[in-house]
């Protein structure tokens, strides 16, 4: 039995699709009736996995709004921080295997070396903070567990930079757009097929492939190559151009992360070096672009499953 929490977002969306819908999947969301599906209602959550006992706890579900954490510090602790200690404590005592997400958000953006997983934490925002704590409070419970970083993550589903984009260049004859962050876009598809890779090489009896077991702890988990949000946006309104779209934007215009201020610092360096779930994985990352290129198509072409592009 696996049971996803957090099936309403991006990520969770994506393992849906991945993991397909049968009886012995649960995907839990805050809507959910039959189950506690909010993940900060701690008697409600233990009650849940404690009465299904699944053999893998995915956590999909977190307070993303970066900025608004910086108001909301306790709703954030209490997602990011408090909610993944929980859970692991629960997958200790059952012994299920759980799996959770977290952000290149908890380094502090030095340098411009791709950040390893052993690498000093240093988060510049609430939110960075809150991942932060919810990492270190899984690897505290003694819990199986793997926890992958991800950065810039995306999707045809939900609200993203990408869909962002497509909506301004619709309305915006300029769009100004930040070119001194480096990262990679990361498609939610993606973070799931790895989640999958893991558990199939982690879970004997679930179609466990000859490799040895990963061991627990954390992943970087991200496309190949780099870019800046301001390359990003390009890409992404070139490839609307290109299918008759984007029509109002005549120019994108790079700025610095200081001429468009926010309520949260955002890391300058956001590189993740990914070898480490490469080696376990056996397989290289995909290319960002092509992800990227096929999201545009589907978002504008109407393949998307959702009608959240406004
Ligand atoms: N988005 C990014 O750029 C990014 C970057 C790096 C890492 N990550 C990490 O990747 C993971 C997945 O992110 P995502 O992009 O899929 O985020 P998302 O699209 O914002 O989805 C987050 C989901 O969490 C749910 N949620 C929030 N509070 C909850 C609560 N108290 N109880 C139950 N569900 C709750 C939301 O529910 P509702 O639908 O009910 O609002 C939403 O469906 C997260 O761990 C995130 O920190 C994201």
């Amino acid at each position: 039995m696996i049971v996803v929490l957090g099936s309403r977002g991006q990520l969770g969306q994506a393992l849906k699709d991945a993991i397909g819908e049968a009886p012995e999947h649960l995907f839990l969301s805050r809507a959910s009736r039959d189950y506690c599906g909010d993940i900060t209602d701690t008697a409600g959550l233990t009650e849940t996995l404690m009465d299904i006992r699944p053999n893998i706890i995915i956590n999909a579900a977190a307070f993303t709004a970066v900025d608004l954490a910086e108001q909301e510090m306790e709703a954030a602790m209490a997602a990011n921080a408090k909610a993944p200690g929980v859970m692991a404590q629960i997958a200790a005592k059952i012994n299920a295997l759980l799996i959770h997400y977290s952000t290149d958000y908890v380094f502090d953006g030095s340098g411009q070396k791709p950040w390893e997983e052993t690498d000093a934490c240093a988060p510049l925002s609430v939110y960075g903070k809150s991942k932060l704590l919810g990492e270190q409070a899984i690897s505290a419970s003694g819990a199986k567990h793997f926890i992958l970083r991800a950065s810039w993550v995306y999707s045809h589903h939900g609200n993203n930079f990408l869909k962002t984009m497509l909506r301004l260049a619709e309305e915006r004859d300029e769009l100004r757009v930040i070119n001194d962050q480096w990262g990679v876009p990361t498609h939610a598809d993606y973070l799931a097929a790895a989640t999958l890779d893991l558990i199939n090489l982690a879970t004997p009896g679930l179609g466990a492939k000859s490799q040895s077991v990963p061991d627990w702890g954390i992943y970087h988990c991200a496309p190949a190559g780099e870019t800046t949000w301001f390359d990003y946006a390009r890409l992404v309104i070139n490839a609307a151009k290109s299918l008759g779209k984007a029509q109002a934007c005549k120019k994108i215009s790079p700025i610095t992360t200081q001429e468009y201020p926010t309520a949260a610092r955002r890391p300058l360096n956001s590189r993740l070096n990914t070898s480490k779930l490469q080696m376990a994985l056996g397989t290289a990352p995909p290319d960002w672009q092509e992800d990227v290129m096929t999201t545009v198509h589907a978002v504008l072409m109407g393949t998307e499953t959702d009608d959240d592009l406004q």
